[in-house]
């Protein structure tokens, strides 16, 4: 089964081509940084122009990539939510239309999935079941995969989710937009030794993360510091190291309690935050001790893309699902634990066991 898959739920304009057989065909993205930039964050009424210019020459260029026509298609998989109305709009309208001309199947797919089965798409996939650690600009979430859209929440933020938190963070210490990358940067060149900031929630049981509180250290911080002189380049990455290495450290904390709690040995890392590196090798080597193993996808995957949409459109897809006759609403906030559970036909790494 071919399938189509378009992200227009935020900032990037992502397109892929996925074959059921073949794996990941093509893929294209824009990213609309350039555009937001100037405004310190995303402006929703340009995110969704731009997506609407992005998307046809992104659409042909995927297919060309692949060598492939329009007729070749045998599905499209958009997002439906959860994002910004107007910008899922764009694409939502895009796939239907096509569906509709082309008589295929068209499923909306939520854009979480989408970031939990990204690394599906690696060479080595995790086999179901696993816990999924969702950190990205709008989620911080564990949650519980007995198997594809079986899902149950084991805690999230209560505040601000931990993408949120970098970008909030990297703007108090004028990184300007988009943060997370930018903080995780100049964090490279802190010293480990001077700051220690609080492991927010880490001191009682339970599962859920609060970033706020976080952020307001950090700000006080910086306030301290400016009350004395004006901040140099090495007391910013100072900062940003003792900020990194607190949501680093918060994240693996409970990311442990949730493989025990559990039982399980595999550890899913997706989302935008999942690209940082520091947390990648955090939680590797912590969690390589207690012989579970950690999966992420691609650095490429991790952020916004088209092929996590193909894929889990097509997963569901071949399982059977697709949109109904009428327009199925898009859901700005959508919880993924609501998604329908379903058996696919054939899953990345189902004969695997925990
Ligand atoms: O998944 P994503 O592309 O979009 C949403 O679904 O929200 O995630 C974007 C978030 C932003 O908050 C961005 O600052 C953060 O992921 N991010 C990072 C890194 N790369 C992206 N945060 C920390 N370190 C990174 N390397
Ligand atoms: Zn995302």
């Amino acid at each position: 089964m071919l399938v189509l898959g378009i992200e227009s739920s935020c900032d990037e304009t992502g397109l892929a081509l996925y074959d059921t057989d073949k794996g990941l065909l093509a893929d294209a993205l824009f990213s609309q940084v350039e555009l937001h930039e100037v405004y310190g964050g995303v402006v929703p009424e340009l995110a969704s122009r731009d997506h609407l210019r992005r998307l046809t020459p992104l659409v042909r260029q995927v297919m060309k990539q692949a060598e492939k026509s329009l007729q070749d298609l045998d599905a499209i998989a958009y997002t439906a939510g959860p994002g910004l109305i107007g910008a899922l709009l764009t694409g939502a309208s895009l796939a239907r239309a096509l569906a509709f001309a082309l008589e295929i199947p068209a499923l909306g797919v939520h854009h979480m999935e989408g970031h939990l089965l990204a690394p599906l798409l690696e060479a080595q996939p995790p086999g179901f079941p696993f816990v999924a650690l969702l950190v990205s600009g709008g989620h911080t979430q564990l949650i519980q995969v007995k198997a594809l859209g079986d899902y149950q929440l084991l805690g999230e933020s209560v505040d601000d989710a931990a993408g949120e938190a970098f970008d909030k963070t990297a703007k108090l210490l004028d990184l300007g937009y988009p943060g997370g990358p930018r903080l995780a940067k100049l964090a490279e060149a802190g010293r480990p030794d001077r700051f220690d900031f609080p492991r927010p929630m880490t001191n009682r049981p339970g599962l859920d993360f609060s970033f706020s509180g976080l952020k307001t250290h950090t700000l006080t911080c910086v306030r301290q510091l400016q009350s004395q002189a004006e901040l140099s380049e090495q007391d910013r990455a100072d900062i940003a190291w003792a900020f990194q290495d607190a949501v680093v450290d918060t994240l693996t904390i409970k990311c442990k309690r949730a493989l025990k709690q559990t039982g399980y040995k595999r550890l899913v890392i997706a989302g935008g935050v999942s690209a940082n590196l520091a947390l990648r090798e955090r939680l590797e080597k912590t969690l390589k001790g207690q012989g579970a193993e950690v999966f992420y996808p691609a650095l490429q995957y991790c952020t916004d893309n088209g092929a996590m949409i193909a894929l889990a459109g097509a997963l569901r897809l071949q399982a059977g699902q697709q949109d109904s006759e009428q327009l199925p609403p898009l859901r700005p906030r959508w919880p993924l634990v609501e998604l329908p559970p379903l058996k696919a036909t054939t899953q990345p790494g189902e004969n695997e066991h925990a």
